[in-house]
């Protein structure tokens, strides 16, 4: 099956100053990848290039196997995208704004039509299809901007910080819209400053800073155990034999006691020996209250991969 995002050695150059350093990255059908990176590190650069919005000085870029370079037209027939919060004309509604961007984009009066109503319905903005959106909350105008992305029934979707200047109601609704278009068929590339928005949302997580690709990989796999080992909390005080019994184990690098019913421990190995390890904790006599991971892995990974700003 053909890749649904590729670059190759992807370059872009701002002056003198390297935005994008061979950037390699291949993103396969259907999976929601979420594109992490510090203030700088390139993500918007990416995303401009894949929809054309800027050319890149070197290597190249496909979407569904077609040349963004060579073909931007046919190569964005089967993307939608959200690039910087848009700026939707105040005084018109979201149907006419969705009549504006398919007529932009070629499509008949008709399909237009339609699919205006089914996508306005997907994003949940029905009972508005007819205010202004100049009376519009950020969050409905970002569904609306979502909507205009689907518009033309593209494979690929592909979002530059979707829930940036939300308010938490309005972060959690784009990310539940987010969450059921990735239950459907779609690609779904979007960067992100939240980690555990990344987590929650995406399957995998491509890693950038200054311009190069530092990791790709499931969510599932960052997401064994990382430095910060496990917390466990238990129904009952756990006694000092108990805490022996679990440093015994093997898998148990240390266990440390925050609380007279809480532990963190150390543990080897990925989510597997991580399930294994609960276990065992039960066997040996601790009613399990809590067990998760002792910080966010995401931001584990992300501490150890991204240096601190040198100054
Ligand atoms: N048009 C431009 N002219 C000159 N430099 C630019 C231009 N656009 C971006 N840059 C520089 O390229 C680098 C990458 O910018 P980019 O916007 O891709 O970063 P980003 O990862 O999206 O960061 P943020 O998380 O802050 O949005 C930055 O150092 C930025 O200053
Ligand atoms: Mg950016």
């Amino acid at each position: 099956m053909t890749d649904a995002i590729v670059t190759e050695n992807l370059r872009k150059q701002f002056g003198q100053f390297e935005a994008l350093k061979d950037l390699n990255l291949t993103i396969e059908p259907g999976v929601c990848v979420g594109y992490l990176g510090p203030n700088g590190a390139g993500k918007t650069t990416t995303i401009k290039i894949l929809t054309s919005l800027l050319r890149p000085t070197g290597g190249k870029a496909f979407l569904n196997g077609i040349d963004v370079v060579r073909n931007p037209k046919e190569a964005l027939a089967s993307v939608g995208a959200v690039v910087e919060t848009p700026q939707l004309y105040p005084q018109l509604t979201p149907l006419e704004i969705l009549s504006y961007f398919g007529q932009l984009r070629g499509l008949d009066s008709d399909v237009i039509r339609e699919r205006s109503v089914t996508v306005l319905d997907e994003v949940k903005m029905s009972d508005s299809a007819h205010k202004r959106t100049g009376e519009f909350s950020t969050g409905m105008k970002q569904r609306v901007a979502i909507a205009q992305a689907l518009l033309h029934d593209p494979s690929i979707l592909i979002f530059d910080e979707p829930t940036i200047g939300l308010d938490p109601r309005g972060m959690i609704e784009v990310r539940e819209l987010i969450m059921q278009l990735k239950e459907r068929d779609f690609t779904i590339f979007m960067s992100s400053h939240l980690l555990n928005e990344v987590q929650e949302v995406c399957d995998k997580v491509a890693i950038v800073d200054k311009g190069t690709l530092l990791v790709y990989d499931t969510v599932a796999n960052l997401s064994s155990v990382g430095e910060g080992g496990v917390s466990l909390t238990a129904v009952e005080p756990i006694t000092s034999e108990q805490c022996n019994s679990v440093q015994a184990l093997p898998s148990v690098r240390s266990v440390k006691r925050v609380a007279t019913s809480e532990i963190l421990i150390n543990v080897e190995g990925g989510l597997a020996e991580q399930s294994d390890l609960l276990d065992e904790v039960k066997r040996i006599g601790i009613r399990v209250a809590f067990y998760r991971p002792a910080r966010s892995a995401i931001e584990d990974v992300y501490l150890r991969l991204v240096p601190e700003e040198e100054s």
